[in-house]
């Protein structure tokens, strides 16, 4: 089954203004049988954890409105509710449609989240301080926290969500370290191993951690990743709970730090989620630097990477929380609109990017099927131009050729992982071709050429017209690990959502 939570969370990213309106529209748990106020669904899963899913509706006239609430995300709005029958019928932004009656004190509830996937429950009536419990603990004061010397240049690894969403597990996570291992990958730099949302279950009586019944043994797993000399990742939120639903660091913060430096976990995935029912954007930073103090005094290193969607300017402060990455952009989906949404628009983040401090467009789609492997050589040689984490999001059991080709290609990895840390600008653009250029240690440039369009184009230009005012006296093409001719420019045809990756060797100004 796919997790029908997989996609963006557009809701999270709404202030706590939208919050508090759409709690005005909300009324008392005591009331009649009719549709109004807060519900609970409950989703329990085969791993022993229960997730909630909270509507709000309010009627009023003969018009139905209000916000969904699904498991760690903000609300977001429904639309188009009418009466069919005796059931009111609406749908939500993320493409849910929803039918819903009252059935004595609850509601019976019809969720179609698309294709062969639904859900049929009941609703309870709850109140919105379940909803919105607990209060907000006071941020601590803004410092700045020292750099933890991780992550000198972007950090490589596998990454559980992006093909395998709640349906990740431990034999999953051995798997992936196996492949990484025996595909290559490991040898081309590829070193974290990241366990990503659903693998919570809550507390014991001391307020501890507690995976769920898909992680029995979380330090074991740890050893096993460290034999293969691996690292492990692991993942959760400021909030109560995760995106997913699933148990939060809230309150928590320095006990969970000191259960993953136990446990011998390497790399931290923290990711606001219902932090945002809780806390104003302004507050961010003070989140953030709470589990980056917890972080640093943990006694293992790990590396901090925020995930809060680039919210607040997050990358003119990530690296004073300690963070060595965060994220840019909400999720990205494995299509090309949305890679090309994302990755063409990071050229003005560059001047936040160096060692030990990365701009995070999100995981890597590369193999997981809805591109094809021009749009994929596309997807990774752009994160690699713009020193961009690279966490494979694909299984890396089932790869095709050319998805580990792409992967593991060295050439272009290496300007990824280049020590100078640069990140590309765009250079030039026209008919939909883009050149990126990105300076590297050697004295070299790597040179990017994009073409966003829908057909091949003839791309020609000059090295000055890519903002490079210098002769080339060597001209490697690194999909292709072939040299070519010294030039003064570029000229060849490029396919329709393709790319061109050189590394230009340069001498003296062009006259
Ligand atoms: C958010 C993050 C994703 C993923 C999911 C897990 O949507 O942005 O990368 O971690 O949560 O629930």
């Amino acid at each position: 089954m796919m997790n029908p939570f997989p996609v963006g969370n557009p809701g999270r990213a709404l202030g706590l203004s939208l919050v508090a309106a759409v709690l005005a529209l909300s009324l008392p748990a005591a009331r009649s049988a009719d549709l109004n106020g807060a519900w609970r669904l409950d989703q329990p899963k085969e791993w022993g954890v229960t997730l909630h899913t909270y509507m709000v509706l309010h009627q009023k006239g003969g018009l139905t409105e209000g916000g969904i609430y699904p498991n760690g995300s903000g609300s977001i709005p429904i639309h188009g509710a009418h009466m069919d029958g005796a059931d009111l019928v609406f749908t939500m932004d993320w493409g849910w449609n929803f039918r819903v009656r009252p059935e004595g004190a609850n509601l019976h509830v019809v969720i179609n989240y698309g294709a062969d996937n639904t859900q049929e429950g009941t609703a309870v009536p709850v109140t919105e301080a379940v909803m919105w419990a607990p209060a907000a603990i006071p941020p601590p004061v803004v410092r700045t926290l020292p750099d933890n010397g991780l992550a000198r240049t972007p950090p490589m690894g596998w990454n559980s969500w992006n093909h395998f969403a709640e349906q990740v597990d431990d034999a999953t996570v051995r798997a992936a370290a196996d492949a990484m291992v025996s595909s290559g990958m490991a040898a081309a730099g590829y070193t974290f191993i990241n366990i990503d949302d659903t693998w919570e279950a809550g507390r014991d009586a001391q307020g501890n951690v507690v995976p769920n019944r898909k992680f029995p043994d979380m330090k074991a797993l740890a050893d096993y990743v460290h034999a293969k000399g691996l690292k492990l990742g692991i993942y959760s939120s400021p909030g109560p709970v995760t995106c997913g639903g699933y148990e939060g660091s809230f309150g928590h913060e320095e006990q969970d730090a000191k259960t993953y430096a136990a446990w011998g976990i390497d790399y931290l995935k923290y990711d606001w989620c219902s932090a945002g029912r809780i806390y104003g954007k302004e507050e961010l930073r003070a989140i953030y630097q709470r589990m980056g103090d917890a972080l640093e005094h943990c006694g293992r290193p790990i590396v901090y990477s925020l995930c809060e969607y680039g919210m607040g300017d997050v990358w003119t402060w990530a690296p004073a929380v300690s963070g060595n990455l965060w994220r840019t952009s909400d999720d990205i989906s494995d299509n090309w609109k949305s890679m090309d949404n994302i990755g063409f628009s990071q050229g003005k983040l560059a001047p936040y990017a160096g060692p030990g401090h990365w701009n995070d467009p999100d995981m890597l789609e590369v193999g997981n099927g809805g591109m094809s492997p021009a749009e994929y050589r596309t997807h990774f040689s752009l994160w690699c131009m713009l020193a961009a984490p690279l966490m494979a999001g694909n299984d890396l059991r089932l790869m095709s050729d050319d998805t580990r080709e792409i992967l593991t290609n060295g050439e272009v990895i290496a300007i990824d992982q280049d020590s100078l840390g640069h990140e590309a600008t765009r250079a030039y653009a026209k008919d939909g071709v883009e050149v990126w250029t990105k300076p590297l240690h050697d004295g070299t440039v790597a040179v990017g050429v994009f073409n966003r369009s829908h057909q091949a184009q003839a791309a020609a230009f000059s090295w000055a017209e890519a903002g490079i005012p210098v002769r080339a006296i060597g001209v490697r093409d690194l999909w292709r690990h072939e040299d070519l001719p010294a030039s003064d420019g570029f000229k060849a045809s490029v396919p329709a959502h393709g790319c061109v990756i050189l590394k230009v060797t340069l001498v003296g100004v062009v006259k």
